[in-house]
């Protein structure tokens, strides 16, 4: 077959986007209070995933056509999906930067064939360190698993291994300094990330939110920080700050407060097979259709870049005509 010429994906706005992440599933074995609904959450039929083939090329359209060179799978809970392991050693064979998303609580079970299918970085969501608020909090005892969890994704050899913590006001606020300790000891960074519109309960409000200077602020009194220099930033959205006596770095992801958008590189695909160019996006692109309807590799790429092409600006969360998603987060993916 002849080689095909690589174009960057470049958005009316100047941005490549390099960065694919997808959503295996949009079921979880957690009700994060935030997310989803204690029960009733109505899940995808089985037909309308998108099999794991179908997963793997529409990767390899982005990594052939256009250089991608990360994608990074999330769900719902991803290792809720059979067999993930199988399309993780499809993805790795593209030669991109894999890393997986996920709360932790099979890790124990599956962080070693993770591993040895490919994948190299994980990111574990973990809201709360105390075992009542956690289980308040995911509608489910099971901190203890999660921890476990993150033991043994280190032992694999999963690198880096950060933990991802939501930050809401009354809610875990309290435990900013607790999960900065809980790093150090560990040796993972912990990323802090302002609360976003995103939940399907419709509950978030703005006061609800802890801002990156506030976060920053209360770590700091405790153990002092510094900026780590933006030019190692890039376009990864996590700011960063490390402690002035070597322990090690902490994130946080200013969604809210400072939007990251101009520097956005990526693009989602939902579990049924959506093209999504924001998480934000009040429109996407149905490419299961097109999958399924025979299209051919230029198709698909074509149908790609044109819905890249009217991507926007950037989320206004902050504006009043801001307009929040109708699917939650474990609808469109994280
Ligand atoms: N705001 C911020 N982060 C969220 N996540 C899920 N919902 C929200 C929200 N409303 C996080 C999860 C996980 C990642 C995929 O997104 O906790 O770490
Ligand atoms: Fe599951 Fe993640 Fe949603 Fe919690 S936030 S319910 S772990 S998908």
């Amino acid at each position: 077959m002849a080689a095909v010429e690589r174009t960057p994906l470049v958005d009316g706005f100047g941005r490549a986007h390099r960065d694919l992440r997808i959503s295996v599933t949009d079921r979880c074995n957690f009700r994060c209070t935030y997310c989803m609904p204690a029960e009733g959450m109505p899940w995808l039929p089985r037909e309308d995933l998108l099999t794991y083939e179908e997963l793997a090329r529409v990767a390899r359209v982005c990594v052939e056509r256009f250089g991608f060179d990360g994608i990074r799978l999330t769900g719902g809970e991803p290792t809720v999906r059979a067999h993930l392991p199988v399309l993780i050693e499809k993805l790795a064979a593209l030669g991109v930067d894999l890393a997986l998303t996920t709360n932790g609580a099979t890790l124990r079970l599956l962080a070693h064939d993770l591993a040895a299918a490919g994948l190299r970085r994980i990111n574990v969501s973990l809201d709360s360190l105390r075992a009542d608020r956690f289980a308040a909090i995911t509608k489910r005892d099971e901190l203890g698993r999660v921890l476990d969890g993150v033991d043994a994704a280190l032992e694999a050899g999963l690198d880096p291994v950060k933990l991802n913590v939501v930050v809401m006001r009354g809610v875990n606020d309290d435990e900013l300094v607790d999960f900065a300790a809980f790093g150090r000891d560990k040796g993972v960074e912990v990323r802090f990330i302002e609360f976003m519109p995103l939940d399907a309960q419709q509950a978030w409000t703005n006061d609800q939110v802890v801002t990156q200077d506030e976060i920053v602020e209360r770590i700091s009194a405790a153990m002092p920080l510094e900026p780590v220099p933006e030019s190692v930033r890039g376009s990864a959205p996590a700011a960063r700050w490390r402690y002035l006596d070597g322990g090690g770095e902490i994130g946080v992801i200013p969604s809210v407060t400072h939007p990251f958008c101009e520097s956005c590189d990526r693009v989602r695909l939902t579990a049924e097979g959506s093209l999504r160019h924001c998480l934000f996006a009040t429109r996407e692109l149905d490419l299961r259709a097109l999958l399924r309807g025979g299209a051919s590799d230029d198709e698909v790429a074509d149908a790609i870049a044109r819905e890249v092409g009217a991507k926007w600006a950037g989320h206004q969360i902050n504006q009043v005509q801001f307009i929040r998603p109708a699917r939650s987060m474990s609808q469109i993916g994280g």
